[in-house]
């Protein structure tokens, strides 16, 4: 059965009727530009083929009541005790209710009346893989609270409600693109994100290329406090490039020969991170002509350059990683491969000649295999449509 029909037939059988309504939000995959986003850089996402679903009614009642169906657990709150991060009895709130009681609570604190439903969810995104499942989820929710509510928020609006929830409530201080991406996604194409201006674009994704997934089935360690670090980091660095580059804001403003003149100046680890941030964002200004004219070969060179900044000077790679990224790139017909999503474990994007798909899948799957005593997952990409009633 598929998902859409599980969560309906859970929905059903729990509370005695059809949902109202269905959403679906999906994961993304970042082609290039990591951790820039909260650098004002430049994103290339993708929504993909692989979704949260959410059916859901009202409550008829001031309780929410959500059933997260994978990990067979429920839950139940209200506007209030959101508030004081409690379930309706009292009780801490699991980790997992963070993300649709997160929501509830940054629209309340926008002023947005969020009426209490009854919902079951499932995902087939790999929770901790770097697709942003969580961000699906706060999407599903956003969507659902609008959809009964009628708020009006448009799609980036409501990326940027996504976000509060998972900066202030979640207490990742994540930027706004796994959001921005679900929301946003449009079929067949790839979106190019300004984060400091919130414009996008998309371009259309190039045919005869393959875009591969490869999840190493590490899933994420330690993530928020290192992300959160990483973060740290390139504060620090504005600040200490501040003393030399007066009213510096961003790392966005520092051109790269700019900052190898300055690089000395700041001690090694923050010169590690800002070069990477920097070097990242002129990839990124580099591979939009390249994907507009379909030039993938120099495009997955860029993404080849992109893993070793991650792996050596942002150092959010794992050993995983880095074995399933050195045997893609030894595969006929790949283009380039790099980690992607914020690190730590999760997945690795492949650009492959579509000819040399299917037996880039089986030699990738089989040499990591070999090499780690770990089955991956690995599958093709679409480019997906953004959160929608479904
Ligand atoms: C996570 C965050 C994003 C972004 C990426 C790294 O997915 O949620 O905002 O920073 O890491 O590019």
């Amino acid at each position: 059965m598929n998902i859409r029909d599980s969560v309906i037939q859970h929905f059903k059988a729990e509370f005695g009727k059809n949902p109202e309504y269905i959403v679906k939000a999906p994961g993304r995959v970042n082609l290039l530009g990591e951790h820039v986003d909260y650098n004002d850089g430049l994103v290339l996402p993708i929504a993909i083929d692989r979704a949260t679903w959410l059916a859901y009614s009202l409550s008829g009642s001031q309780e929410n009541h959500l059933i997260a169906k994978d990990l067979k657990q429920s839950c139940k709150f209200t506007g209030r005790s959101v508030k004081t991060k409690l379930t309706s009895d009292g009780k801490p709130l699991p980790s997992w209710a963070f993300y649709p009681a997160g929501v509830c609570w940054a629209a309340e604190e926008r002023g947005l009346e969020c009426p209490a439903i009854k919902g079951v969810y499932s995902s087939n995104i790999p929770r901790g893989s770097g697709l942003s499942s969580s961000a699906s989820v706060e999407m599903a929710f956003v969507l659902a609270w609008q959809t009964l509510a009628n708020w009006g928020l448009s799609p980036m609006e409501r990326a940027l409600l996504g976000q509060k929830a998972e900066n202030q409530y979640v207490g990742v201080q994540s930027g706004i693109m796994d959001q921005f991406a679900s929301a946003c996604g449009e079929e067949n194409a790839i979106l190019v994100l300004d984060c400091r201006s919130l414009d996008w674009r998309t371009i259309p994704i190039p045919s005869n290329y393959a875009y591969i997934v490869a999840d190493t089935m590490k899933s994420r360690r330690l993530s928020s406090g290192e992300y959160n670090k990483r973060r740290a980091d390139c504060e620090e660095a504005i600040h200490l490039l501040s003393a030399h580059l007066p009213g510096l804001r961003s790392l966005r403003d520092v051109a790269p020969d700019t900052f190898n003149k300055l690089a000395g100046t700041l001690p090694e680890r923050i010169e590690k991170r800002a070069r990477h941030v920097v070097e990242e964002i002129e990839r990124t200004f580099e591979a939009i002509p390249l994907l507009e004219s379909g030039d993938l070969p120099a495009f997955g060179k860029l993404l080849n350059q992109g893993h070793v900044s991650l792996r050596d000077l942002y150092e959010v790679s794992i050993p995983e990683l880095d074995i399933m990224v050195r045997l893609a790139q030894n595969i006929p017909g790949c283009l380039g491969a790099r980690l992607t999503g914020a690190g730590f474990g999760g997945c690795t994007i492949n650009i492959v000649e579509e000819k040399h798909a299917s037996d880039f899948v089986s030699i990738l799957a089989e040499s990591y295999h070999t090499a780690t005593g770990i089955t991956p997952e690995i599958y093709l990409c679409h480019a997906a449509t953004g959160a929608s009633l479904d």
